[in-house]
């Protein structure tokens, strides 16, 4: 299993990977516009830089048409370097530069995923990953988990190299529910991991064993034991 940092904010990142199990970034232009980076490579480098070399960045194209895409893929490829996950809408423009790019031994990032069919046909196209968006399904009333648990139970079958990347959260249940239905990577904001941690009833707990502990050995720590 893998969980990503769905994000472009530097100290969410710095943050991020300080305190959860990351193995990469994902980011896409609308999380990109949030951190009003005119330097658009500028950046992406900045975000490398935090997560070094053992941890996957997923940067999207923006181009339509399959030779743009490709254009494109190229050109983050040769300024970010060839470890580049590239992130391609599942449109037939962007399954047809999917599969050039895999041919080519780029890896690639299938996204906007709303369907089993767009998901199978990246994955024969040759995608690392495939971003399943999980909340955008379920306002469109698309059966996320079943997505989710078709994809993965075909991915586990049939390919050794593709994994489903869970994407668009919007509440801790969907993140859970989505690894539940066999999804092997997800893609959180930091904000939303950290609500996931700060429940009351988890301070509470933690409160609560402070007490007891004062009472039997007053302001001593293990440490002083
Ligand atoms: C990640 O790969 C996706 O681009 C992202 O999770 C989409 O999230 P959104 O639905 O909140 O835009």
């Amino acid at each position: 299993m893998e969980l990503m940092l769905d994000t472009a904010n530097l100290k969410e990142i710095e943050r991020g990977i300080a305190l959860y199990p990351i193995s990469g970034v994902t980011t896409n232009p609308s999380i990109i516009k949030e951190e009003k980076a005119e330097d658009f490579f500028g950046h992406m480098r900045s975000i490398r830089a935090l997560i070094g070399h053992g941890r996957s960045l997923h940067v999207q194209v923006v181009a339509d048409t399959s030779e743009s895409i490709i254009a494109e893929a190229e050109k983050i490829l040769s300024v970010l370097g060839e470890e580049t996950f590239i992130k391609i809408p599942v449109t037939e423009d962007g399954l047809k530069a999917i599969r050039i790019l895999s041919e080519r031994g780029v890896s690639v990032t299938a996204t906007a995923v709303y369907t089993t069919i767009q998901g199978i046909l990246a994955m024969l196209s040759g995608a690392r990953y495939i971003a399943a968006y999980y909340n955008r399904m379920l306002n469109i009333d698309i059966d996320a988990p079943k997505v989710i648990k078709e994809l993965s139970s075909l991915l586990w079958s049939n390919s050794g190299c593709c994994q489903v990347l869970a994407a668009s959260f919007k509440n801790v249940t969907e993140i859970t529910t989505a690894y539940a239905n066999g999804a092997s990577c997800c893609t959180v904001s930091p904000s939303l991991l950290s609500t996931g941690l700060h429940m009351p009833s988890i301070a509470k707990a933690v409160d609560d064993f402070h007490a007891s502990w004062k009472q039997v050995y007053g302001d001593m720590t293990i440490l002083d034991l």
